[in-house]
């Protein structure tokens, strides 16, 4: 698929340009998470790059999954983070589209200003058609740049390019020419590590890999699923009922699972132990990798040449059961193996472990990095096609 990119506008100057971003991000204890932090600079080369052209930018963002307005989900926070981060005051606009329109027209070449979470207005995830023409009046020329939510058929991804010429930004077109027709063109043999936690988000992934790949890694508690599908006893461990009998579907030779796990009676608990699988105790849950699953996937790693990982696996959340993600971090930079790596905990993990320069590509999109492996099709990046 080839995109039509901003470089190809002739005439920027002046020129309204409503960017659609992914600002989605949350703020602990006043700051940014390393994954979110990765995101939020990575949209910074077409705002430059715009700006560089005097052009007028309209930024549009969903943070979160709000129902209407919520305060907790305001981009506030974000736009002050961006500003700094751009050297640029960027003013956020909570009003009605006839103000945005007056502001998006009193904005000087090279300016910008933020609309707040698009997805407190309803029609944003229902695609509405008038929140797309709202949208467009805001504009001359329209820019998605929100590769992490590509593979979301809403107003401000779809409906809007149907009233406005329609561009992909830096980040969109940098992601889509790693990411598409990336496990055709790999050079074998590859390996995928795919963890996280639902495996029913994953398992048509999972069987398009089994296609195309050496061998499949699972991890996190996604894996816990299979395990039960193949009569394990998993004990309390986080499972998914009704996927158990479809995850049989996926038993392979080249699907590796879990041999051994980090097993706790929940996980506040202090009292964890390693356990191999099989052993897992009917009070106990997995929690982690354990050091023999982590040797195992560590080996078979270093065969390859190609490595696609979205998901960690373990529960990352906690240090003490993020050790069989970080280890599988640094078998990734020990290997001459090309590493594509998706999702915010996984990123995260990358992050934390210095490892950003090892690894080839780094993706901002989760969910999105799925869909396109996947090659699902993606209305939103349809509306960008030469
Ligand atoms: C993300 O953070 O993965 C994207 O912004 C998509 O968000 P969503 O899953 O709420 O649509």
């Amino acid at each position: 698929m080839h995109l039509r990119t901003i470089r190809s506008i002739l005439r920027l100057n002046g020129k309204r340009v409503l960017v659609r971003c992914d600002l989605n991000a949350s703020i602990t204890n006043g700051s940014l998470g390393a994954d979110d932090l990765w995101k939020l600079k990575s949209v910074i080369p077409t705002i430059r790059y715009l700006r560089r052209k005097k052009a007028r930018i309209i930024l549009v963002s969903h943070r979160g999954r709000p129902k209407g307005y919520d305060h907790d989900l305001t981009l506030a926070p974000i736009v002050k983070k961006l500003s700094s981060l751009l050297g640029v005051t960027i003013p956020l606009w909570h009003s009605d589209f006839d103000t945005y329109e007056k502001r998006s027209k009193e904005l000087k070449p090279g300016a910008i200003g933020c609309l707040e979470n698009i997805r407190f207005n309803h029609g944003e995830e229902r695609n509405d058609e008038r929140l797309g023409r709202s949208l467009a009046r805001l504009a001359d020329i329209y820019v998605d740049d929100a590769f992490g939510n590509i593979h979301r058929t809403h107003a401000s991804m779809v409906a809007v390019t149907r009233f406005l010429p329609s561009y992909a930004g830096l980040l969109v077109q940098y992601e889509v020419e790693h990411l598409q027709g990336l496990l055709q063109r790999a050079r074998h043999p590859i390996v995928a590590v795919i963890g996280g936690n639902k495996i029913s988000t994953k398992i048509l992934l999972i069987k398009k890999l089994l296609r195309r790949v050496d061998w499949v890694l699972l991890g996190g508690a996604l894996a816990n699923t299979v395990l039960a599908a193949m009569d394990y006893k998993i004990g309390r461990s986080i499972v998914e009922e009704d996927m158990r009998s479809w995850s049989k579907s996926i038993l392979h030779n080249k699907l590796k699972v879990p041999l051994d796990a980090r097993v706790a009676p929940s996980i506040q608990s202090s009292a964890a132990r390693y356990a191999a699988i099989g052993a897992v105790r009917d009070k106990e849950m997995i929690l982690d990798l354990g050091p023999d699953t982590i040797a195992f996937y560590a080996s078979i790693l270093k065969l390859a040449k190609t490595v696609v990982w979205n998901g960690p696996v373990g529960y990352f959340e906690d240090q003490r059961f993020a050790v069989g993600t970080k280890e599988l971090v640094k078998v990734l930079t020990h290997i001459k193996a090309k590493a594509y790596v998706g999702g915010g905990e996984t990123v995260k993990a990358v992050l934390e472990e210095n490892a950003e320069d090892k690894v080839r590509f780094i993706s901002t999109g989760g969910g999105a990095m799925l869909s396109l492996l996947e090659g699902r099709p993606l209305p939103a990046l349809r509306a960008l096609q030469k």
